[in-house]
């Protein structure tokens, strides 16, 4: 009995979509049936449940935070890799450069002011992409109030991230300069060097909730992660987005991902690239 699946209802199944959707904005399709049951039959037997009914029951009653958690982490999915969309990076590399040139802020000390959100950031490798592509470039951000925000709802992969420690073989296709960055640990993994790490938040953040931050940000990323969300949700979180962006800021989403930008104030600026403008804004709203 212990190895085996819980059979799954299509009536259990629906109830399991609506809980992660109600959670977490997540849109689980029917071709993820097989996901669900592979990810949560461990779950529900550690719990000592006998059915995703009676653990549909157990979520909705007596679940603590953690255990909520646990479903949460169980559902999402964390794909992601260094230099992932590497257009991403040359264009901010080239956006960064300008702002380099031309700070937009500046602290109350009269630093240079820099702000990224990697919002979905999943185990790091977009953050760390972030801080090493534009740190490769621009040296002088050293001495620039320069951070970069990571934020994802499944507190696994957050953990992950602020390690900052991956297997080697995820330097594969990297280039030589690249791979040089990383660190070796003694164990045959690599790391991320301290610099790097020093420029990260890693934070806990439900998109669906409110987010504590007050911006503005330089640039977001949120790539392949409104790709589990539908129309509405994802829009709304377009939206709230844009409100968090000065004139001029970019958001990047994933290569399957798309949004309406003249509607959102937005103007396209290259494949996935979104500028906020607030002339777009002004004719939205007319
Ligand atoms: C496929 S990964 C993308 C990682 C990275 N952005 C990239 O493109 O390589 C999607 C991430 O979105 C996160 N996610 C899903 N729903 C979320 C939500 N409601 N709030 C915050 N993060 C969410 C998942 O936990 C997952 O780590």
């Amino acid at each position: 009995m212990s190895g085996e699946e819980i059979s799954l209802s299509d009536k259990e199944f629906d109830k399991i979509r609506d809980r992660i959707y109600q959670i977490a904005g997540i849109s689980l399709g029917e071709a993820k049936r097989v996901l669900v049951v592979s990810r949560l039959t461990k779950i529900v037997r550690a719990k000592n449940l006998k059915s995703f009914d009676a653990y549909v029951d157990f979520l909705d009653k007596r679940a603590s935070r953690d255990d909520k958690q646990v479903f949460v982490n169980a559902l999402t999915t964390n794909l992601t890799r260094f230099y992932r969309e590497d257009h991403h990076f040359d264009h901010l590399v080239k956006y960064v450069g300008r702002l380099v040139a031309n700070p937009r802020y500046k602290t109350s000390t009269g630093k240079p002011r820099l702000r990224i959100w990697s919002a979905g950031c999943s185990t790091g490798q977009e953050p760390y992409t972030i801080a090493m592509a534009l740190m490769q470039n621009f040296p002088q951000l050293k001495s620039w109030d320069f951070k970069i925000l990571a934020t994802d709802v499944d507190t696994d992969v957050i953990a992950k991230a602020a390690m900052g420690i991956y297997p080697a073989g995820e330097l594969e296709g990297l280039s030589k300069s690249q791979a040089a960055i990383f660190e070796k640990t003694p164990d045959g993994n690599v790391r991320i060097p301290s610099n790097l790490r020093n420029l990260m938040t890693f934070k806990p953040l439900n998109l669906m909730l409110d987010w504590p931050m007050k911006g503005p940000f330089d640039a977001i990323f949120c790539r392949n992660v409104t790709i589990y969300f539908d129309k509405p949700t994802q829009t709304k979180v377009f939206e709230r987005f844009s409100e968090l962006l000065p004139e001029d800021g970019y958001l990047y989403i994933g290569h399957s991902e798309n949004m309406r930008a003249a509607a959102l104030g937005f103007c396209i600026d290259g494949k996935t690239i979104y500028r906020r403008s607030m002339q777009e804004n002004m004719r939205a709203s007319r």
